[in-house]
């Protein structure tokens, strides 16, 4: 199919829980690639089948070659930090959000084989957000505020300097 809409703001698909997927077969090929298009297109961080009106538990995240997570679950979180999140369903907006700094991540792959990846820093962040998405749960559920335009314009700088 390729790219996909992103749902966004108050569409009621992105406040449902996601059903496990079960089979591994040519659909769930369709719909990961499909995410992964969809997310380059929005030069996003990850991007959760919720956010296209997908129900499953389903998620990529990452830039050049997203990871692809089926089924995935946090086993081991620690630490804390905080930082500015982001989500391409909530356009314009940008929250203060406190996540662990490590993360452990059980998952499958595309064929239904048992994957484990860990993270730290901004992608465990990613990693974090996008499983929310699959608990119908948004980073405004769990921020601390929004943070305002200036705010995130000097972090913009921060970034291009
Ligand atoms: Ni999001």
């Amino acid at each position: 199919m390729g790219l996909r809409t992103i749902l966004t703001d108050s569409d009621p698909a992105l406040r449902k829980q996601s059903r496990a997927v079960t089979n591994f077969d040519r659909r769930l090929h369709a719909l990961l690639d499909d995410l992964a298009e969809t997310l380059k297109h929005a030069n996003g961080a990850g991007l959760a089948a919720p956010q296209i009106g997908v129900l499953r538990r389903v998620c990529v995240v990452g830039f050049e070659e997203p990871i692809e997570l089926c089924n995935p679950k946090i086993i081991v979180s620690d630490g804390t930090q905080e930082g500015a999140e982001g989500c391409l369903s909530l356009p314009g907006r940008t929250g203060l959000v406190k996540r662990p700094c490590r993360v452990t991540v059980e998952a499958q792959d595309r064929h239904g084989k048992p994957v484990v990846y860990e993270a730290e820093d901004f992608l465990a962040r990613v990693f974090c957000h996008e499983i929310d998405h699959l608990d119908g749960t948004l980073y405004t559920d769990v921020m601390e505020r929004f943070m305002t335009e200036e705010e995130v314009a000097a972090l913009e700088e921060e970034e291009d300097g």
